[in-house]
């Protein structure tokens, strides 16, 4: 996609981000969660102070267009995790997905994990799927009282122990 920049997060992004995540959620989901899912996932849209906590303790990485920030992804080092994936309704399938996760699992690769897991939405399953990773098992988990089926998946790097 033409002047789609990937760049690690800033504090200044976490509003933006927030507002992302919440047409993300209400406009890219609806095939697979119902209102009542979708409005537990994500009630309104959230608060960028709580977003800049949240973003700024793990590897975040932002899609940026002249227009501003549109999609981001995060790697959590500590437990190999990918901890989130939201791409602005407006630009999705156009490949903004993938150019943040080709950085994630280039990042992850370099500094030495073994794979990743991450749990994927309904949405995100084949996204993920297509780009090599399993399905361990599929769940349920809790939000604000509603269940919301998703996928644990993971994908191993298949990199070899190197004999001492
Ligand atoms: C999942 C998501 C992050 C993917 O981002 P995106 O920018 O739309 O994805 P891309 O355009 O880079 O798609 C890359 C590839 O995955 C495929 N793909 C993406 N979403 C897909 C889906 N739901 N079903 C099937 N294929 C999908 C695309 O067709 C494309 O295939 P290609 O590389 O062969 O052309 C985005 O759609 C999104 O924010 N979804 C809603 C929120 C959500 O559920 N996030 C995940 C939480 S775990």
């Amino acid at each position: 996609m033409k002047d789609l920049l990937i760049r690690p997060y800033r504090a200044e992004d976490a509003a933006h981000l927030a507002k992302v995540f919440h047409r993300a959620v209400r406009r890219s989901t609806g095939a697979h969660y119902s209102l009542v899912q979708r409005m537990a996932w994500s009630p309104r849209p959230g608060d960028g102070t709580d977003w800049h906590a949240r973003l700024s303790e793990i590897e975040t990485v932002v899609a940026e267009l002249p227009s501003g920030p549109v999609g981001f992804m995060a790697l959590n080092v500590e437990d190999s995790f990918v901890d989130f994936a939201y791409v602005d309704p407006s630009v999705r399938g156009q490949g903004v997905g993938a150019a943040l996760y080709a950085v994630i699992e280039g990042r992850a690769r370099a500094i030495g994990l073994s794979g990743l897991q991450t749990e994927a939405s309904r949405v995100a399953e084949p996204f993920f799927r297509a780009r090599g990773w399993v399905v361990l098992h599929r769940q349920v988990v809790k939000r604000r009282f509603i269940g919301l089926p998703n996928a644990l998946m993971e994908k191993d790097f298949g990199v070899a122990e190197v004999a001492a």
